[in-house]
């Protein structure tokens, strides 16, 4: 094997590995979206799903459900819970989101908005329940207002449970009016209150990703164009953001009971600044217009597109606006008067056809009219069986389109075989994002075994031919991002989790390593003088990180058998007698991580000595492999 060190082929973009982020398999709500109470607002469909009733020591009551529409459009339903004996208590317990985690020593937040008529003298006892009923934590809200007014209580759990349950008792006659009943603990990602799960927020951090990409995902267009994600409905106080029934509801699988909305807690707002926190480019993804093709496909007309395309220019505003102006100085009221620089931004999520195409050309002439900078990342749609590049191509490319978002889920196969996909792709069109990719192993049916070591090891042969054509493809994200382990609808998926724990997947360690290892500018791994992208099992590429002056070596081998090479490196540099190796290697194709077995498959740092410039080494088999050398 040749490196021409020193031949700066292909700059690698510092944002190109990212994040995929979609609210599937429980992602946002129910994930990491820390709210621990299901249907808090009473605005399911089915308004008391997630809530039961109870009576205790002799009390009595009843739940009524109050529509205020005419009222409050955005936030429509309340309850009125009536006590109509003198003694007991009769309550309320909500499940969660397949139970809740509660934790020893954690302090939870209990609020609750309500109103009550005046002179009654209600009183309202919160508590902990854990899976077998006993009590792990209480506190007590005394409701004083007959206007609507927001309570708290914070009191410490008592003890670990990943499927206990809210209590809310009422005590005395009366009745009291409720809403925004919700349970958050005080320990979240950056201890932001109503935050996000810190355990989760903290594995994305650990990618140091590029670009964070949000909302989605097809939650983005909706099953109908009524449930499709709009911006603007997801910031601002929470209890005005309006609740939808996610697209993925009931999706697939008949885990996922009818009880999947988006409350938006983790909306817009939260997006930029999670991206901004974890140093990653926002990538927000807008409707154009379009409601999910494989759905119901509804169709706004040319002739009333204009809210559509005012909102993406709004974002821009929201995004990077000054406070003169109105969208800028909404960011600011609600906490950012930095501007998020947004850079670039997704029209249309898997969208294809003519139809498509005369949204893209109003969205796209609309913002570059006013924001010439902003790159517009357009949608190639899925590929029929057997195509290898997309028709929109020549359209987008006959339109100077700035990005093209593929997305491959495909057997692992198809990854080896697709390494060198880009090799001699057309360099004076579009550029690519490779939006969505994971491969899907055919070695198991279940769900939770399917991110094996043979996926992975098919997407690290596969990132080696992004990296190596990083002029073209600038930009790559695994999807789905999240899922919890009792309630999914997608799998194969980068990070699963219960209420309390969660494990990276070996793709994580992949996509992990790549944006960790990255450098910043490819040069050529020949063999034979060619590129190293399946012959034998052997997939390579190497780079040069210019900052840190590092030659980085990535190797994959596929094979089952061990393989000794040497490396003849011509560089003006000299090098580091020892190198510094990060191995993923050496397991069975069906091995998986689990929340038992986390780091089962996990990467292992060592060294290795160098002389001069030739390096010798071994892959074991079925190996991932990253060397770096420092020049001197
Ligand atoms: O990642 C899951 C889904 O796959 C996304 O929502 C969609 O864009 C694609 O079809």
């Amino acid at each position: 094997y040749t490196i021409d060190a020193d031949n700066l082929k292909a700059h690698i973009q510092p944002n190109m590995y990212g994040i995929f982020f979609e609210d599937i398999n429980l992602a946002a709500d129910g994930g990491v979206y820390a709210e621990l109470v299901k249907n808090r607002s009473f605005e399911f469909d089915s308004h008391l799903a997630g809530w039961a009733q109870h009576e205790k020591n002799g009390g009595r009551g009843s739940v009524e459900v109050i529509d205020r529409r005419a009222e409050r459009p955005e936030n429509a339903h309340t309850i009125k819970v009536n006590v109509t004996s003198n003694t007991g208590f009769f309550g309320l317990s909500n499940e969660g989101f397949r139970g809740m985690g509660i934790k020893k020593g954690e302090v939870y937040t209990f609020t609750v908005t309500t109103r009550k008529p005046a002179g009654n003298a209600v009183k309202l006892l919160v508590e902990l329940h854990d899976a077998k009923g006993a009590i792990i934590g209480k506190g007590q809200v005394r409701p004083t207002s007959a206007d609507w007014q927001k309570y708290s209580v914070k009191f410490t759990a008592t003890a670990t449970d990943s499927k206990a349950s809210l209590y809310v008792w009422l005590q005395g006659k009366g009745s009291v009016d409720m809403d925004m009943v919700s349970l958050f603990p005080q320990h979240t990602w950056k201890n932001r209150p109503g935050g996000l799960r810190a355990d989760l927020v903290q594995k994305l951090a650990d990618m140091k990703p590029g670009f964070l990409r949000f909302p989605g995902g097809c939650i983005v267009e909706g099953r109908d164009l009524q449930n499709r994600y709009q911006w603007k409905k997801s910031i601002g106080d929470i209890d005005q953001r309006e609740n939808i029934i996610n697209r993925w509801n009931t999706e697939f699988s008949e885990r996922l009971t009818p009880d999947y909305y988006q409350t938006f807690g983790l909306g817009f707002m939260e997006y930029f600044m999670t991206a901004e926190d974890i140093g990653a480019s926002p990538l927000p993804i807008l409707n154009c217009g379009m409601a999910c093709q494989f759905n119901t496909g509804q169709l706004v007309p040319l002739n009333e597109l204009d809210p559509y395309v005012q909102d993406a220019l709004d974002l821009i505003e929201f995004a990077n606006g000054g406070p003169e102006t109105q969208w800028g100085a909404l960011r600011a009221r609600l906490g950012h008067p930095k501007p998020f620089n947004l850079k670039m931004m997704g029209v249309g999520n898997e969208q294809w056809g003519e139809q498509y195409i005369q949204r893209w050309k109003i969205f796209t002439k609309a913002i570059k009219d006013k924001y010439p900078y902003i790159k517009i990342i357009s949608s190639v749609g899925p590929y029929a069986e057997g195509e290898e590049f997309n028709r929109l191509d020549k359209f987008f490319r006959s339109n100077n389109a700035d990005i093209l978002d593929e997305h491959y889920y495909k057997a692992p196969k198809w990854f080896l075989a697709n390494a060198a996909r880009y090799d001699n792709y057309d360099r004076n069109g579009p550029r690519i994002f490779a939006g969505e990719y994971a491969a899907h192993s055919t070695l198991t049916t279940d769900a939770l075994k399917k991110n094996n070591w043979e996926s992975a090891l098919a997407e690290a042969a596969f990132m080696t031919g992004l990296e190596r054509n990083a002029d073209i493809v600038i930009m790559a994200s695994y999807a789905p991002l999240f899922a919890h382990v009792d309630g999914w609808q997608w799998a194969p998926d980068l990070i699963w989790y219960d209420n309390l724990r969660a494990y990276s997947t070996p793709s994580y360690y992949v996509q992990q390593l790549f944006s960790l290892n990255k450098g910043t500018d490819a040069v050529p791994l020949l063999k034979d003088g060619l590129a190293v992208s399946g012959k034998d099992g052997a997939y390579a590429t190497a780079s040069v990180d210019k900052n840190t002056r590092e030659l980085i070596i990535k190797f994959v081998n596929v094979t089952d058998t061990a393989k000794s090479l040497t490396f003849n490196i011509s560089s003006g540099a000299t090098f580091q007698k020892t190198a510094s190796v990060i191995t993923l290697g050496n397991y069975a194709k069906d091995a998986v991580n689990s929340l038992d077995k986390p780091k089962n498959i996990s990467p292992v740092n060592s060294t290795m000595a160098i002389s001069g410039k030739v390096l010798n080494t071994t892959i074991e088999p079925n190996t991932f492999k990253i060397i770096r050398l420092k020049m001197l």
